[in-house]
């Protein structure tokens, strides 16, 4: 018995010690790949011609995969499930987690058209020579210990449709590598240290998904928000702050689920979220939103999952929002509700959650005191004055910098959100036949078919961030 109980300690230590990273060697990795990064970390043109593989590849997009992988392999300095142990010689497309196809442009020509080395654990960076790989349709390498930054040779990679980078550990600002490839639909960066802004031209590409969930994004959300065809957008546990941007409506015809959970946006919700009349997942939860709930909220037609606990909201909910069809859950405990029609009285409607707890609502339990609401509930907020909710852009704010304590204790756990799967992103990695025209969607890192996904690493790193929650001041700002 003790003898399993120690051998059990021993695989824990086994296991722990070939996941986690520590940030020495997090860095130690990054600073080789920046003194392995030619000038701008681009490739120059001729590159693959200088080189002297020593094996005979006759198809000459092959012989450039070939340079690529093995200089992502000399690139891999822990590779625990030896997921790339037979990535030695000519045969690439034989080679685990690569994935052969045809040629769009040259049918009888076999390319290297996917990589899929999702949990693999593999510690490691990516090295400028990935930029050869140039009939990439999907790059998936998610939960690994990849560091540094994604070089600026990834632009080449102008088939590429998905790429998946989230679990990891890159850093620096937003890999506006990105935004210059054009074929790009599935874009996931979650759960990785980037940090500084989202550029506005993220929301002006042509992405069906766009998951930077879990980063440490700071600023506010870019106006062009609304201009984005995106079905899933996912914004959750960053340090984002301002307001949500009114153009937010336009995505009324495309937007499926949208999630600015525990940011630190301020302000008012817009008017225009009322215009969201195809979204499923309405979620801005644990935020510093202020003011009385928009009359045209009841325009969330299909709404299923409605969150907006943990704010400063204030006024009454109304019973039109809460007949909502399909609602399943709508949570708006933790704020500063002084009503709630009886259509939104937790219990009144069968198989739709209500939580009303801790707001300032009378002759409800789990309420506030009145002294907490008193400050709160007895200055409200204009919205239609405010330079959040009238309707004109998100840049309104800064995070604000009140210091004023957060009303909860805590946030709840990014991660194991139970919420149901944010669409029928599905088909498993890409098989050895799969074609590059028509590739899927990198079925959202971890299991779980949750929003905001993959779970946070794994034991010993901390979670995704510490709560950037930046409640606003408590009355209205600006006058
Ligand atoms: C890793 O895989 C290669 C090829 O499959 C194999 O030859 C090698 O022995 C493996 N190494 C370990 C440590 O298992
Ligand atoms: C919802 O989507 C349909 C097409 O799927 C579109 O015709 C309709 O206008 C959308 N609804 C809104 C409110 O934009
Ligand atoms: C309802 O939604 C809230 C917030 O998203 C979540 O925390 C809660 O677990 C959900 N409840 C159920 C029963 O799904």
């Amino acid at each position: 018995m003790k003898a399993l109980g120690w051998s059990l300690l021993l695989l824990l230590i086994i296991i722990i010690s070939a996941t986690a990273l520590s940030d020495h060697e997090a860095s130690t990795i990054a600073r080789r790949q920046l003194l392995s990064l030619p000038e701008n970390g681009d490739l120059p043109d001729d590159y693959e011609f200088d080189i002297d593989i020593k094996v005979t590849i006759t198809n000459p997009r092959l012989r450039r995969a070939y340079i690529a992988l093995q200089a992502w392999k000399r690139a891999i300095y822990s590779d625990p499930f030896n997921s790339t142990g037979n990535w030695v010689g000519p045969d690439v497309c034989s080679y685990n987690g690569v994935f052969c196809s045809k040629a769009l442009d040259a049918p009888k020509l076999d390319v290297v058209a996917g990589v899929d080395l999702n949990h693999a654990d593999i510690a490691g960076y990516l090295p400028v020579e990935l930029g050869l790989l140039t009939d990439l349709a999907l790059f998936h390498v998610n939960s690994n210990r990849f560091c540094g930054i994604v070089p600026k040779s990834f632009s080449r990679l102008q088939l590429l449709h998905e790429l998946d980078l989230s679990n990891n550990r890159f850093v620096g600002p937003f890999p506006t590598v990105v935004l210059g490839m054009n074929a790009l639909r599935y874009l996931d960066i979650r759960y990785n240290d980037f940090e500084g802004k989202l550029p506005p031209e993220l929301f002006e590409k042509d992405l069906d998904a766009i998951f930077v969930n879990d980063n440490r994004f700071t600023s506010h959300i870019p106006d062009t928000l609304g201009d984005s065809p995106a079905s899933v957008v996912v914004l959750a546990n960053n340090r984002l702050g301002g307001c949500i941007p009114s153009s937010i409506g336009k995505m009324g015809g495309t937007l499926d689920e949208i999630i600015l959970l525990n940011n630190g946006l301020s302000g008012c919700l817009p008017l225009e979220i009322g215009l969201l009349g195809n979204a499923t997942v309405f979620d801005a939860g644990s935020n510093g939103l202020t003011g009385v709930l928009p009359k045209t909220l009841s325009g969330l037609k299909r709404v299923e999952e409605l969150d907006l606990s943990r704010n400063f909201l204030t006024g009454f909910v109304p019973s039109g929002l809460c007949r909502l069809s399909g609602l399943a859950n709508f949570t708006f405990s933790y704020n500063y509700f002084k009503g709630e029609a009886a259509a939104c009285v937790p219990g009144s409607r069968s198989g739709v959650v209500f939580d009303d707890a801790s707001n300032c609502l009378p002759a409800r339990p789990k309420q506030k005191s009145s002294k907490a609401c008193a400050p709160i509930v007895s200055r409200p907020v204009d919205c239609g004055r405010s330079k959040c909710g009238s309707g004109n852009g998100g840049d309104g704010g800064k995070p604000s910098p009140a210091p004023l304590p957060s009303p909860k204790p805590t946030p709840r756990p990014p991660s194991p959100s139970v919420k149901p799967t944010p669409k029928p992103v599905a088909p498993p990695p890409p098989r050895h036949d799969a074609s590059p025209v028509m590739p899927v969607h990198s079925p959202p890192p971890p299991r779980a078919p949750v929003h905001a996904p993959p779970p946070p690493k794994e034991e010993a790193s901390p979670p995704p961030l510490p709560k950037a929650k930046s409640p606003p001041p408590p009355r209205a700002p600006g006058y």
